[in-house]
C-alpha cells in the first residue's frame, strides 16, 4: 500500500516536472460541399487536378478544396458553435482517396476563444480513424503539441457533405 502511494506521488511529480497538461477537446466539423436552402457551402474546389482517382467518380489527383468549416460542440449543425476549420485539403494520392489536410482549428467561443491549433495531416478518408498531427498553436495553445483523431460521423454520398468528429489531445 505504501509503495503504491509512493508510486502515485512519483507519477504526479513526473507530470508536474514536464510542465505538461493534457487537454482533451471534442468537437464536430461540418464540411458542406453542396449548398442547400439556408445551408451555404463551406468548402469550394479551387484547383482541378488532371488525373482521375480510381473508384472516385468525382475527384481527381490534384483537386484542392479550400475550407472554412464550422466547428460545433455536437454533431448537429445547430449545436453550440465553437470555431472554424480554415485551410485546405488536397487529393494527394494517384491511387486512392488520401488527402493532405492542412488547417487551423480556430476557436471562437468558450475558454479557448481566440486560440487556434494548426494541423497537418494525411487523411485517408475511407479509414475509420485518421490521425491529425498538431504542428503548433496560437494564443492559449501557443507551443502546443499533440495529436487529434478524426472520424467520419456522417457522409452523404449524394451531395458529398460530411460531418466529422474530432478529438484533440494537446499538451500546452
Ligand atoms: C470571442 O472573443 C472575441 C474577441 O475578444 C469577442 O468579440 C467575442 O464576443 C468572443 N466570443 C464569444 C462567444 O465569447
Ligand atoms: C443527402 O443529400 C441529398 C441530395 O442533396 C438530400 O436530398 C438528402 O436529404 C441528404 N440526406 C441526408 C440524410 O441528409
Amino acid at each position: 500500500m505504501a509503495n503504491f502511494k509512493l508510486l502515485l506521488a512519483l507519477a504526479a511529480i513526473a507530470v508536474v516536472a514536464h510542465g505538461a497538461t493534457t487537454t482533451h477537446l471534442q468537437f464536430y466539423m461540418h464540411d458542406t460541399v453542396t449548398a442547400s436552402a439556408g445551408n451555404p457551402a463551406t468548402t469550394e474546389r479551387v484547383v482541378r487536378g488532371p488525373t482521375p482517382v480510381p473508384g472516385n467518380p468525382i475527384n481527381r489527383f490534384g483537386d484542392m478544396y479550400v475550407i472554412d468549416d464550422p466547428l460545433t460542440g455536437g454533431p448537429d449543425a445547430a449545436s453550440r458553435a465553437v470555431g472554424r476549420a480554415q485551410g485546405f485539403y488536397l487529393f494527394a494520392s494517384r491511387s486512392a482517396d488520401q488527402l493532405l489536410l492542412s488547417a487551423n482549428m480556430v476557436f471562437t467561443a468558450g475558454k479557448h476563444n481566440g486560440s487556434s491549433i494548426a494541423v497537418l495531416a494525411r487523411d485517408a478518408i475511407l479509414d475509420e480513424v485518421r490521425e491529425l498531427p498538431v504542428v503548433g498553436g496560437s494564443g492559449g495553445f501557443r507551443g502546443a503539441s499533440g495529436y487529434g483523431l478524426l472520424r467520419t460521423h456522417t457522409f452523404n454520398a449524394s451531395n458529398n457533405n460530411a460531418v466529422l468528429k474530432v478529438d484533440m489531445y494537446l499538451s500546452v
